[in-house]
């Protein structure tokens, strides 16, 4: 995580972040609903709502009709491309709305995999969830060969060095991961990208999981592909991928006849989510809005962008120090993935948790259901993350508890958490 200079003069009032999300609002048999489980999904803002409601209560067509509700979605289509454009740092034309990431990246291994055969090869690593492994492992029935990098399994970092080891002058793509949806770690994605360039191979990044903790820039990243999911930071379900100008004008679509050949659009395939892709601009407008609020003076809505994921990490990252302290401090209860505090710039606010020597009433699932049972809302199991949890042999025993904060968490969910922890795991 490089350091920049900070651009915050402001701090924001987690009241406000909190009744912009109607949905925490929520009771569970007289218990506040606590939702930490953003890494499954986080909730929508109201304006995603009447931004998704007011599409179709008003602008309800499909594209490039002669007629007003037609031409005012191709409208609403071109400023979301905008808005993406500025969450990731690239042209409006560079970007791909989908059905959500596995589907994307199933569309761009299918027509990578036009040109792939018997000699050529794939690098994918332990660390990644399975939606950027099996699209490449599907190109092995064309002959290519795939090969993994591992992990070190004491922290779950990414050895950086195995994967070196994996390049040659035959590989042809690195699909790795921004940030692990298991246990958190974020990896050196520039180091990587440069590391897959200088062996003339593509970069592919899953930045699903790292979109709603961290700032995305593809042009500082030069990756040539990356995605993300909406409902991950705060929009509906639908999934974005980004793809350098040329490759998407380079590269062969399956897509039918009549379809234009124009970049993007060629990739778009069928009637997209025009209610959704209307409430994805909403999305990114109220990150941007929180980058306002502790930077009154941001000029364009990057920096806005920019400011409000500053602000994102700090807060997320006071949330997490709290939490893994308290979870250090609960007899048994192992935390997965980076501990070390002084390397906590490489990890999200994402928890993989279980009971050292667990009984039947403290698997993941027991857990899960035990704090679900208390407003708290968490996930177990591999979250398919399937070859991480196989690595580390908890996959037969129902892999992890996973704790996910997203900026909307509290420092009295944070504690609340920790007291029903310490209960349902018998401390
Ligand atoms: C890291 C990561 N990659 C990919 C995916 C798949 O995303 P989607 O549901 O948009 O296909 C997920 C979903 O949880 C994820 O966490």
């Amino acid at each position: 995580m490089p350091a920049t200079e900070s651009v915050i003069s402001a701090d924001i009032d987690i009241a406000w972040v909190r009744a912009q999300f109607p949905a925490l609002a929520q009771t569970v048999d007289g218990h506040p609903a606590a939702f930490l489980d953003g890494p499954g999904g986080t909730q929508v803002p109201q304006r995603v709502i009447d931004a998704i409601s007011d599409y179709l209560r008003r602008d309800n067509a499909n594209t490039d009709g002669a007629y007003a509700t037609s031409r005012r979605t191709n409208t609403m289509l071109a400023s979301a491309r905008a808005a993406m454009a500025d969450f990731l740092n690239c042209g409006a034309d560079e970007i791909v709305f989908g059905q959500n990431m596995t589907a994307l990246t199933y569309a761009m291994s299918r027509a990578i995999g036009r040109e792939l055969g018997p000699g050529d090869e794939i690098v994918v690593t332990r660390l990644d969830h399975d939606a950027n492994v099996s699209p490449w492992l599907a190109l092995e029935e064309k002959g290519v060969t795939v090969r993994w990098a591992e992990i070190h399994k004491e922290d779950c970092t990414l050895d950086v060095e195995d994967l070196a080891a994996k390049l040659n002058s035959k590989t042809r793509l690195v699909a790795i991961g921004y940030a692990s949806n298991a246990v958190g770690t974020i990896n050196p994605v520039k180091e990587i990208v440069r590391l897959a360039h200088s062996f003339g191979a593509l970069a592919y990044v899953d930045a699903v999981h790292y979109a709603p903790h961290g700032l995305i820039d593809v042009a500082d990243l030069d990756c040539d592909f990356l995605v993300c999911s909406t409902y991950k930071f705060y929009g509906p379900h639908m999934g974005v991928l980004y793809g350098k100008r040329e490759h998407l004008a380079r590269l062969r679509p399956y897509k039918v006849r009549p379809l234009t050949e124009a970049v993007p659009l060629r990739w778009e395939w069928g009637t997209l989510n025009h209610e959704c892709i209307a409430g994805i601009a909403a999305c990114v407008e109220y990150i941007a809005d929180l980058g306002r609020r502790v930077h009154p003076e941001a000029a364009t809505r990057r920096a806005a962008i920019v400011a409000a994921f500053e602000w994102i990490h700090r807060y997320e990252h006071a949330l997490m120090n709290r939490l893994m302290a308290g979870i250090s401090e609960i007899p048994r209860l192992k935390i997965y993935g980076i501990t070390d505090p002084s390397c906590f710039a490489w990890r999200c606010p994402t928890l993989a948790v279980r009971v050292v020597g667990q009984t039947a009433e403290q698997t993941p699932l027991a857990l899960a259901t035990k704090l679900g049972e208390r407003g708290f809302f968490t996930w177990d199991g591999n979250y398919y993350a399937l070859n991480l949890t196989e690595r580390l042999d908890v996959e037969k025993s129902g892999g992890f508890l996973r704790i996910g904060l997203v900026h909307y968490n509290t420092v009295e969910e944070v504690d609340g958490l920790l007291g029903a922890l310490r209960e349902v795991v018998g401390a």
